[in-house]
């Protein structure tokens, strides 16, 4: 059944060229945008498909919008991928997930390298099946000295996980007398999580209509804009991630400060 769901095109997808940017400011675009890519499931029953449709269009949307987004001159995009929690899902789904993730770090690899894709990954590699996690280390290894945009694929991952995996290193670390208590701060708190390295998202986007943060980057979002729109992710363009970065240029980002008028 996999095979025949791999093999068909889902879907036309559109072209970054509708993307209409004079309505933005390109001194402020958002350097790293992270995405919760909702509505898979139920853009595919509105279709009449099987849910795990859903996912394959999904990740084919992905890809278009990791394109448009570094042509906008975006730095990093954090998606996500499979959460901790979606192992409760029915055990197909997360085994075709799974095999998506398989075929997508080898289907697309080249495509990244070509488009100067750096990819990454946050999350446990704890359960998730060997080849999954092989074609992952082989994806780094491949795009590490990619200078383009980064793609960081948030895979087995929770906000709460990780911060208990944070808190366990460094308690490691203070166990061991290669930390001291009073040193810990914000940074060296960041320095324990997954995204290591990455700033925190100015922009979080979220389809499918929910408003809710889903255990997504919970440390990280402190500060993040939140954009949502009810559309399903499979159905996500360029243009709707243009609209999101106008919306966003236009909040007033204070950081918990004033706006000196
Ligand atoms: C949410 O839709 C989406 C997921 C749980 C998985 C996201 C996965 C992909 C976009 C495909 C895999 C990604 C790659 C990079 C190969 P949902 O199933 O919760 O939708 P629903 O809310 O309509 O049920």
């Amino acid at each position: 059944m996999f095979n025949t769901l791999f093999s068909k095109p889902v879907r036309p997808m559109p072209s970054v060229v509708e993307m209409d940017i004079q309505s933005l400011d390109m001194d402020k675009i958002p350097q790293h945008i992270a995405i919760i890519m909702d509505g898979n499931g139920r853009w595919a029953k509105a279709q009449g498909k099987v849910r795990t449709q859903g996912h394959k269009a999904g990740a084919e949307t992905l890809k278009t919008i990791v394109k448009a987004a570094d042509k906008l001159g975006i730095k990093a995009i954090t998606a996500y991928a499979f959460s901790t929690e979606n192992w409760k899902r029915p055990v197909t789904e997360v085994h075709f997930i799974m095999e998506l993730l398989s075929r997508y770090l080898t289907s697309e690899i080249q495509e990244f390298r070509e488009n100067n894709v750096q990819v990454r990954f946050m999350g446990s590699r704890e359960g998730l099946p060997d080849i999954v996690s092989r074609k992952m280390d082989h994806a780094i290894k491949e795009t590490e000295n990619d200078t383009g945009i980064i793609l960081n694929l948030a895979i087995n991952y929770g906000g709460q996980a990780e911060i208990l995996h944070a808190v366990r290193s460094i308690a490691r670390q203070v166990a061991d007398g290669t930390l001291n208590v009073e040193d810990i701060d914000a940074s060296v708190f960041e320095d324990n999580l997954y995204s290591k390295g990455l700033p925190s998202p100015d922009l979080m986007i979220r389809t499918g209509g929910d408003l809710r943060v889903s255990n997504f980057l919970l440390w990280q979002i402190a500060y993040s804009e939140i954009w949502t729109t009810p559309v399903f992710w499979p159905d996500f363009t360029p243009a709707m991630l243009v609209e999101a970065i106008r919306v966003y240029q236009k909040r007033e980002r204070r950081f918990g400060g004033l706006i000196q008028k």
